[in-house]
Protein backbone atom coordinates (compact mmCIF):
# COMPACT_ATOMS: atom_id res chain seq x y z
CA UNK A 1 0.00 0.00 0.00
CA UNK A 2 2.49 2.88 -1.17
CA UNK A 3 0.35 5.30 -0.03
CA UNK A 4 0.81 4.34 2.99
CA UNK A 5 4.42 3.34 3.39
CA UNK A 6 5.40 6.33 2.16
CA UNK A 7 5.68 8.99 5.43
CA UNK A 8 6.00 11.73 3.24
CA UNK A 9 1.98 11.33 2.33
CA UNK A 10 0.77 11.97 5.65
CA UNK A 11 3.38 15.25 6.29
CA UNK A 12 1.95 18.23 7.79
CA UNK A 13 0.46 20.84 5.35
CA UNK A 14 1.55 23.37 7.76
CA UNK A 15 1.00 27.24 7.62
CA UNK A 16 4.62 27.77 8.50
CA UNK A 17 8.05 26.23 8.34
CA UNK A 18 8.62 23.81 11.70
CA UNK A 19 11.46 21.16 11.70
CA UNK A 20 11.14 18.03 9.92
CA UNK A 21 10.63 15.77 12.74
CA UNK A 22 7.45 17.34 13.64
CA UNK A 23 5.98 17.96 9.99
CA UNK A 24 6.62 13.69 9.52
CA UNK A 25 4.89 12.74 12.45
CA UNK A 26 1.72 10.82 12.45
CA UNK A 27 -0.23 8.46 14.24
CA UNK A 28 -0.73 4.96 12.02
CA UNK A 29 -2.70 2.47 13.09
CA UNK A 30 -0.90 -0.18 10.35
CA UNK A 31 1.84 -1.25 12.18
CA UNK A 32 4.77 -4.32 11.17
CA UNK A 33 3.83 -7.00 13.02
CA UNK A 34 6.68 -8.87 12.85
CA UNK A 35 9.51 -5.71 13.66
CA UNK A 36 11.17 -5.80 16.91
CA UNK A 37 12.57 -2.62 18.13
CA UNK A 38 16.48 -3.25 19.27
CA UNK A 39 17.07 -2.34 22.93
CA UNK A 40 19.40 0.55 22.16
CA UNK A 41 16.70 2.50 20.33
CA UNK A 42 14.15 1.46 22.79
CA UNK A 43 16.21 2.98 25.58
CA UNK A 44 17.23 6.00 23.48
CA UNK A 45 13.45 6.35 23.06
CA UNK A 46 12.80 6.30 26.91
CA UNK A 47 15.63 8.32 27.64
CA UNK A 48 14.23 11.21 25.96
CA UNK A 49 11.07 10.87 28.05
CA UNK A 50 13.53 11.10 30.66
CA UNK A 51 15.13 14.50 29.93
CA UNK A 52 11.63 16.28 29.43
CA UNK A 53 11.39 19.16 31.63
CA UNK A 54 8.85 19.10 34.90
CA UNK A 55 7.98 21.14 37.05
CA UNK A 56 10.00 21.69 39.75
CA UNK A 57 11.72 18.47 38.59
CA UNK A 58 9.75 16.36 40.36
CA UNK A 59 9.70 14.09 37.35
CA UNK A 60 6.35 12.52 37.65
CA UNK A 61 6.49 10.08 35.07
CA UNK A 62 6.44 6.14 34.93
CA UNK A 63 6.39 3.59 32.34
CA UNK A 64 5.07 0.32 32.12
CA UNK A 65 7.34 -0.75 28.98
CA UNK A 66 5.66 -3.92 27.02
CA UNK A 67 7.08 -5.59 24.16
CA UNK A 68 4.94 -7.54 21.97
CA UNK A 69 5.06 -11.42 22.97
CA UNK A 70 5.65 -10.20 26.77
CA UNK A 71 2.50 -11.12 29.39
CA UNK A 72 2.58 -7.07 29.82
CA UNK A 73 1.65 -6.35 26.28
CA UNK A 74 -0.76 -9.18 26.42
CA UNK A 75 -2.15 -7.47 29.67
CA UNK A 76 -2.06 -3.96 27.91
CA UNK A 77 -3.48 -5.28 24.86
CA UNK A 78 -6.46 -7.05 26.38
CA UNK A 79 -7.61 -4.06 28.20
CA UNK A 80 -7.56 -1.67 25.50
CA UNK A 81 -11.22 -0.61 24.17
CA UNK A 82 -13.24 -1.59 20.83
CA UNK A 83 -11.44 -0.92 17.56
CA UNK A 84 -7.82 -0.06 19.64
CA UNK A 85 -7.47 -3.48 20.21
CA UNK A 86 -8.05 -4.35 16.25
CA UNK A 87 -4.73 -2.82 15.14
CA UNK A 88 -2.48 -2.15 18.33
CA UNK A 89 -1.15 -5.60 18.66
CA UNK A 90 0.78 -5.58 15.96
CA UNK A 91 2.94 -2.39 17.61
CA UNK A 92 6.34 -3.17 18.94
CA UNK A 93 6.11 -2.24 22.17
CA UNK A 94 2.98 -0.45 23.89
CA UNK A 95 3.76 1.66 27.00
CA UNK A 96 1.73 2.64 29.50
CA UNK A 97 1.79 6.19 30.61
CA UNK A 98 1.65 6.66 34.67
CA UNK A 99 1.44 10.05 36.29
CA UNK A 100 1.90 9.75 39.94
CA UNK A 101 0.32 12.42 41.62
CA UNK A 102 1.74 13.45 44.41
CA UNK A 103 5.51 13.34 45.68
CA UNK A 104 6.14 11.81 48.84
CA UNK A 105 7.14 14.62 51.47
CA UNK A 106 8.00 12.12 54.08
CA UNK A 107 6.57 8.51 54.89
CA UNK A 108 3.48 9.38 55.65
CA UNK A 109 2.63 12.82 54.13
CA UNK A 110 1.84 13.28 50.18
CA UNK A 111 1.85 16.58 48.20
CA UNK A 112 -0.06 17.10 45.85
CA UNK A 113 1.73 17.78 42.40
CA UNK A 114 -0.75 19.96 40.14
CA UNK A 115 1.20 19.78 36.94
CA UNK A 116 1.87 15.51 37.21
CA UNK A 117 -0.63 14.85 34.08
CA UNK A 118 0.72 17.77 32.61
CA UNK A 119 4.95 16.58 32.82
CA UNK A 120 4.27 13.37 32.08
CA UNK A 121 2.35 14.88 28.75
CA UNK A 122 5.47 16.40 28.19
CA UNK A 123 7.33 13.66 28.46
CA UNK A 124 5.70 11.86 25.94
CA UNK A 125 5.90 13.96 23.75
CA UNK A 126 9.68 13.67 23.81
CA UNK A 127 9.34 10.41 23.34
CA UNK A 128 7.40 10.85 20.85
CA UNK A 129 9.41 12.97 18.94
CA UNK A 130 12.74 11.04 19.67
CA UNK A 131 11.06 8.07 18.26
CA UNK A 132 9.78 9.42 14.64
CA UNK A 133 13.91 10.49 14.87
CA UNK A 134 14.71 6.82 15.12
CA UNK A 135 12.60 6.10 11.77
CA UNK A 136 9.94 4.61 14.68
CA UNK A 137 6.44 5.74 15.03
CA UNK A 138 3.91 6.38 17.74
CA UNK A 139 0.15 6.39 18.28
CA UNK A 140 -1.10 7.58 21.63
CA UNK A 141 -4.28 5.95 23.46
CA UNK A 142 -6.64 7.05 25.65
CA UNK A 143 -9.08 4.09 25.04
CA UNK A 144 -8.32 1.74 27.61
CA UNK A 145 -9.64 0.04 31.06
CA UNK A 146 -7.70 2.25 33.12
CA UNK A 147 -8.80 0.62 36.36
CA UNK A 148 -8.64 -2.89 35.12
CA UNK A 149 -4.73 -2.31 34.72
CA UNK A 150 -4.00 -0.61 37.63
CA UNK A 151 -4.90 -3.44 39.13
CA UNK A 152 -3.08 -5.83 36.66
CA UNK A 153 -0.21 -3.86 37.11
CA UNK A 154 -0.48 -3.42 40.69
CA UNK A 155 -0.31 0.51 41.38
CA UNK A 156 -0.29 2.72 44.25
CA UNK A 157 -3.88 5.13 44.32
CA UNK A 158 -1.34 7.76 43.67
CA UNK A 159 -0.08 6.27 39.66
CA UNK A 160 -2.23 6.80 37.56
CA UNK A 161 -2.64 5.09 33.64
CA UNK A 162 -3.12 8.72 31.77
CA UNK A 163 -2.73 7.07 28.14
CA UNK A 164 -0.88 4.56 26.31
CA UNK A 165 1.68 4.83 23.63
CA UNK A 166 2.31 2.35 20.81
CA UNK A 167 5.22 2.14 19.51
CA UNK A 168 6.41 0.57 15.99
CA UNK A 169 7.61 0.43 12.46
CA UNK A 170 5.46 1.64 9.85
CA UNK A 171 3.66 -1.84 8.37
CA UNK A 172 1.70 -2.51 5.68
CA UNK A 173 -2.04 -0.99 6.34
CA UNK A 174 -4.00 -2.93 3.69
CA UNK A 175 -4.03 -5.19 6.93
CA UNK A 176 -6.56 -2.78 8.50
CA UNK A 177 -10.12 -2.94 7.86
CA UNK A 178 -11.86 -0.61 6.01
CA UNK A 179 -13.10 1.74 8.04
CA UNK A 180 -9.64 1.69 9.65
CA UNK A 181 -7.75 2.35 6.26
CA UNK A 182 -10.18 5.26 5.80
CA UNK A 183 -8.74 6.87 9.06
CA UNK A 184 -5.38 6.10 7.62
CA UNK A 185 -5.54 8.00 5.17
CA UNK A 186 -7.84 10.60 5.62
CA UNK A 187 -6.83 14.31 5.49
CA UNK A 188 -4.84 15.40 8.54
CA UNK A 189 -6.42 18.54 9.56
CA UNK A 190 -6.32 21.20 12.35
CA UNK A 191 -7.87 24.17 13.61
CA UNK A 192 -6.63 27.73 12.24
CA UNK A 193 -3.93 28.85 14.33
CA UNK A 194 -6.08 31.94 14.96
CA UNK A 195 -8.04 30.09 16.79
CA UNK A 196 -5.67 28.68 19.33
CA UNK A 197 -4.83 32.14 20.39
CA UNK A 198 -6.39 33.51 22.39
CA UNK A 199 -4.75 36.58 22.95
CA UNK A 200 -2.20 37.37 20.18
CA UNK A 201 -1.46 40.87 21.34
C1 LIG B 1 -4.52 11.67 24.70
C2 LIG B 1 -4.76 11.03 23.35
C3 LIG B 1 -5.67 9.98 23.26
C4 LIG B 1 -5.88 9.34 22.04
N1 LIG B 1 -6.69 8.23 21.99
C5 LIG B 1 -6.77 7.51 20.85
C6 LIG B 1 -7.45 6.25 20.84
O1 LIG B 1 -7.96 5.77 21.85
N2 LIG B 1 -7.50 5.59 19.65
C7 LIG B 1 -6.92 6.05 18.52
O2 LIG B 1 -6.98 5.38 17.50
N3 LIG B 1 -6.25 7.24 18.50
C8 LIG B 1 -6.14 7.98 19.65
N4 LIG B 1 -5.43 9.15 19.66
C9 LIG B 1 -4.79 9.65 18.43
C10 LIG B 1 -5.43 10.96 17.94
O3 LIG B 1 -6.69 10.66 17.37
C11 LIG B 1 -4.48 11.63 16.92
O4 LIG B 1 -3.31 12.02 17.57
C12 LIG B 1 -5.13 12.85 16.27
O5 LIG B 1 -6.23 12.46 15.48
C13 LIG B 1 -4.17 13.64 15.41
O6 LIG B 1 -3.60 12.81 14.45
P1 LIG B 1 -2.01 12.77 14.22
O7 LIG B 1 -1.40 12.32 15.55
O8 LIG B 1 -1.78 11.76 13.14
O9 LIG B 1 -1.55 14.14 13.87
C14 LIG B 1 -5.21 9.80 20.88
C15 LIG B 1 -4.29 10.87 20.99
C16 LIG B 1 -4.05 11.46 22.20
C17 LIG B 1 -3.02 12.58 22.28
Amino acid sequence: MSLITDTHSRRADTDAPLIPILIERWSPRGYDAAAVIDEATLMTVLEAARWAPSASNMQPARFIVARRGSEAFNTIHANLMGFNQTWADSASVLIANVAELAIDKTADELKENPWARYDLGQAVAHLTIQAQHEGLHTHQLGGFDAAALATAFGLTDNQVIVTITALGVLGDASALSPALLEREVAPRTRKPLSELLLVND
